[in-house]
């Protein structure tokens, strides 16, 4: 049964706002790397057969969170920028072709697509801080655009984006849509079908309270042969383990993105995180987490000569919370407030805070203190 505190016995006095960029693991997660350290030590590999469960329970559980119709849409990857890139390259791209992103992206989400260049594709960035970013997203696709590729959640801002708006309005016009959700799942719901998502990635080291190392690749079904694989292997195979098989074919599964050995230590780690949020539920941790993020801020807004720069809107924000204040260079705040345990980061305009359902008040009432005083002394 899950009881907070023992599931993040984080150093006393440590304020970690810091989940947007690696989160603290939860005790379980821990735990089960030991048991599998301890393993490997005394037995090796012998339970092999038991790791292929914990894999198969990931592979469900990821299928949960993101809503997919079938666990096979499941790809296990290394991580976003892997994913982006089984996309990116596995299409078949003609010249004249454009690519729309915004003019916010995590580089992730821009260089991959600017490295089409070499087969005349043009990335279009369009800028979201002008009123309704769906409408100016969409207006923006025209008769040679072929996919929209966009942050769920903006990295710096915390801008969210409405994903069910943009997933009809490019059905309606005959574009893909890939989704980066690495700063979306996790902290809120997600749902690859009602965000008529063609791709969807994300890794698990930030909301989903897992290890650097090991994301996952959503994949519509019907475009899953459409996209053309660039790493060969034993396991991604149809017939994988039947290694006397000369005649082959790539999985029909989304395990044709997995070339080789899995990454057993991350999958074990990641299955171990995700229990949890799934025992606390969705809906319970994005509301928790809103609530906190509303006591920022209003915390934040209290502050003379504090600038926020993400949206106030609930509808508009994520786990995401930046600032800047007054008198203060970002480096600098940010320096001083890693001395003083703040944990954050430094990101766009602010500095950036990112709590998550678990986050004690106390974290964020005397984080909230310090900054007034930095901001009034
Ligand atoms: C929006 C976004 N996309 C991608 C990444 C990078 O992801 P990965 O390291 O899994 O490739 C980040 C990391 O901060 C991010 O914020």
């Amino acid at each position: 049964m899950y009881a907070v505190h023992d599931e993040f016995p984080l150093l006393p006095g440590l304020r970690y706002l810091n989940h947007a960029a690696v989160s603290p693991w939860p005790k379980r997660a821990a735990d089960a790397v030991s048991r599998f350290a301890e393993q490997n030590t005394r037995s090796g590999a012998r339970n092999y057969t038991d790791w292929l469960q914990v894999e198969r329970r990931l592979r469900e559980r990821l299928q949960r969170l993101l809503n997919a119709p079938s666990w096979a849409d499941i790809a296990l990857v290394k991580n976003t920028s892997e994913a982006l890139s089984f996309v990116a390259f596995g299409l078949d791209w003609r010249a004249g072709e454009q690519v729309l992103i915004s003019n916010e992206e995590f580089p992730s989400n821009r260089v991959v697509w600017q490295a089409l260049r070499r087969f005349g594709v043009e990335v279009i960035q369009i800028d979201l801080q002008r009123g309704d970013p769906e409408a100016a997203l969409l207006a923006a696709c025209g008769p040679r655009t072929r996919l929209l590729s966009i942050s769920a959640v903006q990295y710096a801002s915390g801008l969210r984006l409405d994903l069910p708006r943009l997933g009809q309005g490019c059905q309606q016009r005959g574009v893909l849509f890939c989704v980066d959700a690495i700063q979306q799942l996790g902290a809120l719901p997600f749902d690859v079908q009602a965000s008529q998502c063609a791709f969807a990635m994300a890794d698990g080291h930030k909301w989903l309270l897992g290890p650097e190392g090991l994301g996952v690749f959503y994949c519509r079904s019907d475009l899953r042969e459409q996209l053309k694989l660039h790493e060969y292997g034993w396991h991604m195979l149809e017939h994988a383990g039947d290694y006397q098989r000369t005649d082959w074919q790539p999985a029909r599964s989304a395990r044709r993105f997995e070339c080789g050995s899995p990454n057993m230590l991350g999958t074990t780690a990641l299955e171990a995180s995700l229990s949890l949020l799934e025992e606390v539920g969705m809906a319970h941790v994005e509301a928790a987490l809103q609530e906190r993020v509303q006591w920022l801020l209003d915390g934040l807004q209290k502050i003379p000569g504090a600038q926020l720069h993400s949206p106030l809107n609930p509808q508009r924000r994520g786990g995401i919370v930046n600032f800047s204040l007054t008198g203060w260079q970002n480096q600098q705040l940010f320096e001083r407030l890693k001395q003083e345990q703040v944990i954050c980061a430094q990101r766009g305009a602010g500095i950036r805070l990112s709590p998550h359902f678990y986050t004690p008040t106390a974290v964020i009432e005397e984080s909230l203190q310090l900054l007034h005083q930095l901001g009034t002394g």
